[in-house]
């Protein structure tokens, strides 16, 4: 029994990925929007192949031993910036951490400098979320080691819709016709955006659910639907992503009240009953319990909130996995 522990733990690799000719190339993964369908299968499938990892004793495997992972965390997170550290503590890598409160940046040090700084002392991957969009794409060309989107304003946040994709995947089987409903916060939710662009590269229909004030016209262009009415398509849907209202991005007020938001917007009971049995009910955290959610709905059979936070652990080993493997 110790022996074959011990050798399963020796195992420094993942299991071979669906697709065994795919070779990963890419340094960075700052987006979906960068990626093929492909790369996206491959992240899936590496996920799949270290979740066993977190079900050992000794959950660790050694495929990132010697290489530190920087955490660069300028805007607040709780799952995220978790998730990311214990995935590299699963790989056997050490991790270094710098919030936006008391680093340099309050000194007036910009966040190239700081992350010059950083890999001057020897880094192998950043890790990086920030409230300005594009601030982890501008930053690939002038570091030479790989960059993970941890979230960059209200642009994208790749690893959240991977892990989203997984967990649809995980208890659907597939994403192709699947159709998924994301509800909310669209127009200020980099985790609608990347949703989007993942699922409608995998096969997946996506509508998105809110009032006019919160999703705008244009994002039919990213390939969906846009339905003003929760009630209208809750039976025709086989996943609901309940989004949170990012106040912290409103410049004025959207919508009268969080009363009557949440009276057309939140998902309840009542609204769950007129529901396929077996939809999905998701979000990616953190909840406000009583506007998008009730605590019924949000810890109730349907929903797989805690799933794909488990989830996530996976997916952010297979993508610190691949960006440290990738030549470049
Ligand atoms: N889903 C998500 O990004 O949560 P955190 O802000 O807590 O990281």
């Amino acid at each position: 029994m110790m022996t074959k522990k011990a050798s399963s733990s020796s195992n420094a690799r993942p299991s071979k990925s669906k697709n065994p000719k795919f070779l990963w190339t890419r340094k960075d993964l700052v987006g979906l929007d960068e990626l093929s369908s492909e790369e996206i299968v491959h992240v899936l499938d590496t996920a799949v192949s270290f979740q066993e990892v977190s079900t050992r004793s000794i959950k660790k495997i050694p495929a990132l031993r010697g290489k530190v992972v920087a955490l660069l965390f300028f805007e607040d997170s709780t799952r995220t910036r978790m998730s990311f550290e214990l995935a590299a503590s699963r790989l056997s890598a050490d991790t270094v951490f710098l919030s936006g409160k008391g680093s340099s940046t309050s000194k007036g040090e910009t966040t190239l400098d700081t992350v010059r700084n950083v890999e001057a002392m020897g880094v192998d991957v950043f890790v990086i979320r920030h409230s300005q969009s594009g601030a982890p794409h501008q930053l690939v060309d002038k570091v030479n080691v790989p960059i993970v989107n941890a979230g960059d304003g209200p642009h994208e946040h790749p690893t959240q819709a991977l892990l989203d994709i997984f967990t649809i995947r995980q208890k659907l089987g597939t994403l192709e016709g699947v159709r998924v409903a994301i509800v909310g916060d669209i127009a200020h939710s980099r985790v609608a955006r990347s949703n989007i662009i993942g699922l409608r590269k995998l096969g997946a229909e996506v509508v998105v659910v809110g009032p006019p004030t919160l999703v705008p016209a244009t994002i039919t262009a990213m390939g969906c639907e846009i339905s003003h009415s929760l009630d209208d398509i809750l039976g025709e849907v086989d996943v609901i992503n309940m989004l949170r209202i990012q106040f912290e991005r409103f410049s004025s007020n959207l919508f009268p009240s969080l009363r009557e938001y949440s009276s057309l917007f939140g998902m309840n009971a009542d609204r769950l009953s007129k529901c396929r049995k077996d939809v999905l009910i998701m979000h990616p955290g953190p909840i406000n319990r009583g506007v998008e959610l009730t605590s019924e709905v949000a810890d109730g059979p349907n929903s797989c909130i805690l799933q794909q936070v488990t989830n996530g652990l996976a997916v952010r080993m297979a993508v610190l996995y691949l960006v440290s493997q990738s030549r470049h």
